[in-house]
């Protein structure tokens, strides 16, 4: 698995008959507020895929893209054509932890290359790849805007900085046993963000 989608293999959108709306009563209530906040549908597509990436649990389906369509008024081919533009929506099952390291010039400089040769020998995957138990996607990023921290890796919402092989060990360790920064709850983050934009005293 290497995160793309070839032609050949783009998921089959359900037919009107078939469609599965599968939003809770939370994330509609999100979607009714988040609709206020903008002058039409479809200005509010970036954060109703971050609802559909978290009821979908982690990645959009060609189920999730749908219901994203059909809750927007807008076509199929619309809603998957911004989800396939934009890398942060997960287009294939990802793990519950998206270990996305920088390799750019300055994590480079400082390792960040030695950071992910150390994780792939550790997880045993490569790129794209997840583990077989489901804990961990491996992928490469391009700079995080943390070049000063250098080499950081981004997991849900953190950033890891300064890293060395030993502090990714004991990272692993402590990802292993928790429940924070998931690719789920990094999904929710961004839409209590976007709910929370609106709350600034200049949007009022
Ligand atoms: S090059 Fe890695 S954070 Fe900028």
């Amino acid at each position: 698995m290497d995160g793309v989608i070839r032609i050949t293999e783009r998921p089959r959108p359900p037919r009107p008959e078939e469609l599965n709306l599968r939003f809770s009563e939370k994330a509609v209530k999100e979607l009714e507020a988040l609709l206020t906040h903008y002058p039409d549908k479809k200005s509010a597509l970036l954060p109703a895929l971050w609802i559909a990436q978290r009821e979908y649990g982690g990645h959009l389906t060609a189920d999730a893209i749908a219901e994203v369509a059909y809750r927007l008024q807008r076509s199929y081919a619309e809603v998957e054509g911004v989800a396939t533009f934009y890398t942060m929506y997960n287009k294939v099952p990802v793990g519950k932890y998206m270990l996305e390291v920088c390799t750019n010039l300055t994590c480079m400089l400082c390792g960040g290359y030695r950071i992910l040769e150390h994780l792939q020998q550790r997880l045993g995957i490569q790129l794209g790849e997840t583990t077989p138990d489901g804990m961990f996607t491996l992928a490469e990023v391009e700079c995080l805007n943390n070049c000063g921290d250098a080499p950081v890796m981004q997991v849900g919402d953190v950033y890891y900085r300064r890293l060395t092989p030993e502090k990714v060990d004991a990272l692993l360790e402590e990802l292993r046993k928790g429940d924070e920064h998931t690719v789920v709850k990094l999904a929710d983050a961004e839409v209590q963000m976007h709910l929370a934009e609106w709350e600034r005293p200049e949007n009022q």
